[in-house]
């Protein structure tokens, strides 16, 4: 009777120490391939995270739409099934937050530098703030790169794109610039983009080269673009109510470690767009086109006009600030 007491003393004691030292779990999700800019950040958070709070973290990271697609996974996170995501600034329309989009507009950042001005500076930290009433803290902004186009036919003016069903993400700016253009913008999921071309669902898409090579949608585009016309990044971001109920000390730590992991993921991006368009290339199986100087001021006439047609909806002021810093 007595050992049976002892027993049972331990093993509620047992159990609750377990419980006490039951690690905190942080699920990450993501769209993208592991051997992205964005997917080898995310796992290098993952291993920061965990060091810095000596295990007491647990990231479990949900690479290439593992557990949920695009619009999903913001609703997820929003409920509190993920914890963190890092979708592409193309995707906050729905959230309602469309100010996002002004990424998405042609030729609004002329360097990288000119991008930093603005997702380092007052904007991105304006930006961020407009995330909090929807349940949503904004913890960092991670690169992609500039955006090339592919098709099945050559892309070398604006005209060629007349009729042609073009992929694009959730943003109005994106849809616009692609009827700028004379194509039929289609949303889909980017978990949907591969298939789509393969079938003919849609004739041609636009990304950085990280992301097409990684889908393998070289392999269904017979012609890619270097064009430049367009920004792709990203926000890190959390659930607003998980984030503020972390215990002070750890909360310190992930945001170390998550300052840590951009810039790594920051130093990483170009090159990994460089790497991913020599591998298109010799794949051997797509044609890979740099816009000659006239063409490249025949695609900027035609997509400037989208900066100004979109200001309903981003707001002009944000537009001319975010011009103003990049011309610094
Ligand atoms: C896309 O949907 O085309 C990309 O933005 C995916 C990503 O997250 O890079």
């Amino acid at each position: 009777m007595k050992l049976k007491s002892v027993l049972l003393a331990m093993s509620v004691a047992l159990s609750f120490n377990a419980y006490a030292q039951a690690p905190i779990v942080i699920k990450f999700s993501h769209v993208v391939a592991t051997d992205t800019p964005k997917g080898q950040a995310a796992e290098r958070f993952k291993q920061l995270a965990e060091k810095a709070t000596n295990g007491r973290v647990k990231v479990e990271v949900y690479p290439n739409s593992q557990l949920y697609k695009d619009k999903e996974e913001l609703e997820a996170l929003q409920l509190g099934a993920v914890q963190m995501l890092a979708p592409s600034l193309a995707k906050f329309g729905p959230l309602g937050v469309k100010e996002f989009e002004a990424f998405d507009l042609p030729y609004i950042f002329p360097s990288k530098t000119a991008l930093y001005n603005v997702t380092e500076g007052e904007i991105g930290k304006g930006l961020m703030k407009k995330l909090e009433p929807k349940g949503i803290t904004g913890l960092a902004f991670w690169d992609n790169g500039f955006k090339v186009m592919s098709a099945n036919k050559p892309l070398h003016e604006p005209s060629d794109f007349k009729g042609l069903k073009m992929r694009i993400q959730s943003s109005k700016v994106l849809d616009a610039q692609m009827r700028a253009l004379g194509a039929n913008p289609q949303v889909l999921a980017f978990s949907e983009v591969y298939q789509a071309l393969q079938t003919g669902v849609v004739d041609g898409t636009e990304n950085p080269p990280s992301n097409m090579y990684t889908q393998k949608m070289h392999e269904v585009q017979k012609y890619v673009t270097v064009s430049n016309h367009g920004y792709l990044g990203y926000a890190v971001i959390v659930n607003k109510k998980f984030w503020d109920g972390l215990p002070a000390d750890i909360r310190t730590a992930l945001d170390k470690a998550m300052k840590e992991a951009t810039t790594f993921e920051k130093a990483i991006a170009q090159r990994d767009n460089d790497l991913a368009l020599e591998a298109i290339k010799k794949a051997g199986k797509t044609t890979i086109y740099t816009l000659s100087v006239k063409e490249q001021a025949d695609w900027r006439k035609a997509l400037l006009p989208v900066q100004k047609d979109m200001e309903g909806r981003i707001g002009k002021d944000l537009i001319s600030a975010i011009n103003k810093e990049a011309a610094k």
